[in-house]
């Protein structure tokens, strides 16, 4: 695992970035996996400014969004299906046709999931996976517990991930889902690459027991040492903890 810390949110989007338009320029129907939240958006805006300049088009790639609230429907604001096409799909070439995400309007959930996990080896697997971390260690919504789930599943969200981001939907007056559906740790891990960002105080214990933990499910994230080409993008702030005896 690749650590690199860099000064801020910025910084990091630039560098992160990169590394998403040399893939995309390198194989231009590459597969890429997209992470929502606040963490991957400075980067998103850096490929939209690439995109406006002409250096990198989208227009090839397929798309997997990591993961979706159950019962929300794609027009409301707080659905990712909506982060996406607001913060990067929208503002760029890329073909709703080839935009794959988990329904969070599905009934047979369990149907649902497979569709998914289907239509990821069908496309040749995730060439480039970008992540997030939550507070509590997870990726994607693989909340800490007794074991990696592999395949995508319907997860009840913990508290942590709640107070995390209820936020979005107490801004238009609406109640956060306790459940949603999320790519596996397996999905994740079998991708060829990974690009992992984390910023700000709030993140730094999660991003300890990543770098320097075992690997265990209580902090989902820390399996990601177990792959062999992830980058982890931490500012300052998230990386205060690291090298600190416990
Ligand atoms: P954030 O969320 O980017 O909004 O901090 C990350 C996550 O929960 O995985």
């Amino acid at each position: 695992m690749k650590v690199i810390v860099l000064n801020d949110a910025l910084e990091i989007s630039k560098d992160a970035a990169e590394i998403i338009i040399n893939q995309v320029n390198k194989k231009k129907d590459s597969v890429i996996g997209f992470a929502t939240g606040a963490s991957p958006v400075e980067t998103y805006k850096r490929i939209i400014e690439a995109y406006e300049r002409g250096d990198v088009s989208l227009k090839h790639i397929t798309t997997f969004n990591l993961d979706e609230y159950v019962g929300l429907n794609r027009e409301n604001v707080n659905s990712y299906f909506w982060f996406m096409k607001d913060n990067l799909f929208g503002k760029t070439d890329v073909d709703f046709d080839r935009v794959n995400f988990l329904s969070g309007l599905a009934e047979d959930t369990e149907a649902e999931c497979e569709r998914y996990s289907k239509r990821i080896r069908e496309c040749g697997g995730i060439d480039l996976q970008i992540l997030g971390i939550g507070t509590n260690g997870h990726i994607g919504f693989n909340e800490p517990g007794e074991k990696f789930a592999d395949g995508p599943f319907a997860v009840k969200l913990t508290q942590s991930t709640i107070d995390s981001n209820k936020k979005y939907f107490e801004a238009v007056g609406d109640t956060m889902p306790e459940y949603a559906l999320t790519m596996g740790i397996g999905d994740i891990m079998r991708a060829k690459k990974i690009i992992l960002i984390a910023t700000g105080a709030s993140k730094a214990k999660a991003v300890k027991a990543l770098v320097e933990g075992e690997v265990t499910a209580e902090c989902p994230a820390s399996i990601l040492k177990l792959h062999s080409d992830v980058t982890v993008f931490l500012d300052n702030d998230s990386a205060a903890l690291l090298g600190e005896r416990k």
